[in-house]
């Protein structure tokens, strides 16, 4: 199987409670349920291009514990291919602590733990997935400089570049703008890398015309209920989101990242991969957790029945 689809990043195990509201700082909240569920960025974004019809190889890192032995096998289910999957000795596997609040914000604290192995070296280990690939996917949750040469060694290769910059802390380096063809920001990583607010549809418009001035093809930047706004060299345009009733939404930026991917590595257009991707987020959202509410590409296809999605 040769994947169209390569995600370079991180597999956490998402810990996850549910409390009325997010816990101030110093303050014990009584929580109203708990579970360990698969998540992480990069995998979360894995499993989506995979149950949205792509063929999907995941590169990435986790511990020698019971949690890696997990992920692996949850990526092995989706049929991902996961030889660039690298256990690493003596660590513990990347952690994720959510708190889901009664409004469905939630609040994240992440520990890398084997994520922070994932080094350049590893990539150019399994470069052959690279090359045989499409799309190539990356996020911010391992180490900058393995993120800096995915981003380049896929733009040399002619690959379809996606960065999704996400968590940002600090602007990105101004040298990696070049290395991208579609930045898929929301709007918090767009406020931080562009360093304008981002608080209505003219300020996101600023905003992602900032980020694509800085050198990126094409900014998808992706505003939750408000939908998301693509922009690129000839104009911008936006996609107004379907409506539906949130309960959680962790992973639906990932949910989109990796549909949008799937529906391009499909030959959809760019136009019909941002509507394929809300469609999914948008039922992501309807449910709880990270890897379980992301949507198979049947259930996608019939919620977008009867829509001019
Ligand atoms: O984007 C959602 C993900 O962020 C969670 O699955 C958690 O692991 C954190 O990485």
């Amino acid at each position: 199987m040769q994947a169209q689809v390569v995600v370079i990043g991180s597999l956490n195990m998402d810990l996850v409670a549910r409390a009325p509201r997010l816990p101030r700082a110093g303050e014990t909240l009584a929580g109203e349920s708990f579970v360990t569920l698969p998540g992480g960025k990069g995998a979360n974004q894995a499993v989506a291009a995979a149950r949205l019809g792509a063929r999907v190889a995941m590169v990435g890192c986790i511990g020698d514990d019971a949690h890696g032995q997990q992920l692996r096998d949850g990526l092995l289910a989706e049929g991902i291919e996961c030889s660039a999957l690298t256990r690493i000795e003596r660590c513990s596997s990347g952690t994720a602590l959510i708190v889901v609040d009664d409004s469905s914000q939630n609040a994240i604290v992440i520990v890398a733990g084997a994520n922070a192995e994932l080094s350049p070296q590893r990539v150019s280990d399994c470069e052959g997935l690279l090359e045989a690939a499409q799309v190539v996917i990356c996020q911010l949750e391992v180490p900058t400089e393995t993120v800096a040469h995915a981003l380049e060694r896929g733009r040399a290769l002619g690959k379809t570049v996606i960065l999704n910059p996400a968590p940002a802390s600090e602007a990105l380096p101004a040298h990696w703008y070049p290395w991208i063809d579609y930045l898929i920001p929301n709007e918090s990583e767009a406020a931080l890398l562009s360093g304008l607010p981002v608080d209505s549809l003219e300020s996101a418009l600023a905003a992602a015309e900032h980020l694509r001035k800085a050198g990126a093809a094409k900014v998808i930047l992706t505003l939750g209920a408000r939908g998301a706004l693509f922009v690129d060299a000839d104009g911008h345009r936006h996609f107004p989101a379907p409506s539906v009733r949130a309960v959680d939404t962790t992973a639906a930026g990932d949910t989109f990242v990796g549909a949008f991917a799937a529906a391009l590595s499909r030959g959809c257009s760019e136009a019909r991969a941002i509507r394929f991707g809300q469609s999914a987020a948008a039922l992501s959202v309807t449910r709880a957790g990270a890897q379980p509410s992301i949507p198979y590409l049947a259930e996608v296809e019939a919620s977008e029945m009867g829509s001019d999605a």
